[in-house]
């Protein structure tokens, strides 16, 4: 498998930047690219045609239906050809009170009508200061991956996102994110036997650091936020990525 550039706009971005972004990425072969949009510009995608671009939402619903006034749910997205799902982003965890047990009830629902979720994991400055990082990031994925059907759990990918590098110009070095993709793949391993579980790095990501990232064995790709909002500078950074196998 090639390596794996999400880029996540967060509550960012435009319709005209969307297809800027789809013309200057849409025929890269060599990684993989998801886009990772706010809802409203879902409905827009099966209006690209044939593009290598592949789509995400940022957020999704438990349930299947109901009377939950915002809210998506996990169907609405395969509707509109969504193939991933962000689930757990610190952001949501923070502002929006997303629990382990939460995170857990979505990674479900999107595995259920085959939505491949990206499960974000990362320890805070104080965690990380604290010497918890490691500790921290096996205990999310591990809640995750105790709850889901077995057979299904080769679907999941992780992200991980320490959130002191998140938006902060600060990412973590190489050694640090190999250190606990390092760790990541054998708390999966523990939980689920012969799981190869793909681990992006997410915090910071850019053209100019993407590449020694992904000389890390087992940084598996990029999780990118700031960076994907301009779109020749996101199509260099999906090059640099493409290259760096
Ligand atoms: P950033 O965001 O690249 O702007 O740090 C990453 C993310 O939150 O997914």
């Amino acid at each position: 498998m090639g390596p794996l550039v999400v880029a996540n706009w967060k509550m960012n971005g435009s319709e005209q930047l969307l297809r800027a972004v789809v013309q200057e990425v849409g025929g890269l072969a060599e990684a993989t690219v998801v886009l990772a949009v706010p809802a409203p510009y879902l409905s827009l995608t099966k209006g690209f045609g044939n593009t290598q671009v592949e789509w995400a939402g940022q957020n999704v619903h438990w349930l299947k239906s109901g009377a939950y006034t915002g809210e998506v749910s996990a169907s609405m997205l395969v509707e509109m050809g969504v193939g991933w799902c962000l689930v757990g982003h610190s952001e949501r965890r923070q502002h929006f009170s997303e629990t382990d047990e939460l995170v857990l009830a979505k990674t479900k629902a999107c595995l259920e009508v085959g939505i491949r979720p990206i499960v974000c994991v990362g320890e805070s400055l104080q965690e990380r200061q604290a010497g918890k990082a490691l500790e921290v990031v096996s205990r999310q994925l591990t809640e995750v991956l105790n709850g889901v059907p077995r057979a299904l759990a080769p679907l999941i990918v992780v992200a991980y996102e320490p959130v002191w590098a998140i938006g902060t110009g600060e990412e973590a070095s190489p050694e640090i994110a190999q250190e606990v993709h390092e760790a990541l793949k054998r708390a999966a391993r523990c939980e689920i036997e012969a799981l190869e579980l793909r681990v992006l790095y997410g915090g910071s990501v850019n053209a100019d650091n993407a590449n020694a990232l992904m000389r890390m064995p087992d940084v598996d790709g990029v999780l990118v936020g700031g960076a994907s909002l301009e779109a020749l500078g996101f199509r260099q950074l999906c090059a640099q990525v493409a290259g760096s196998v």
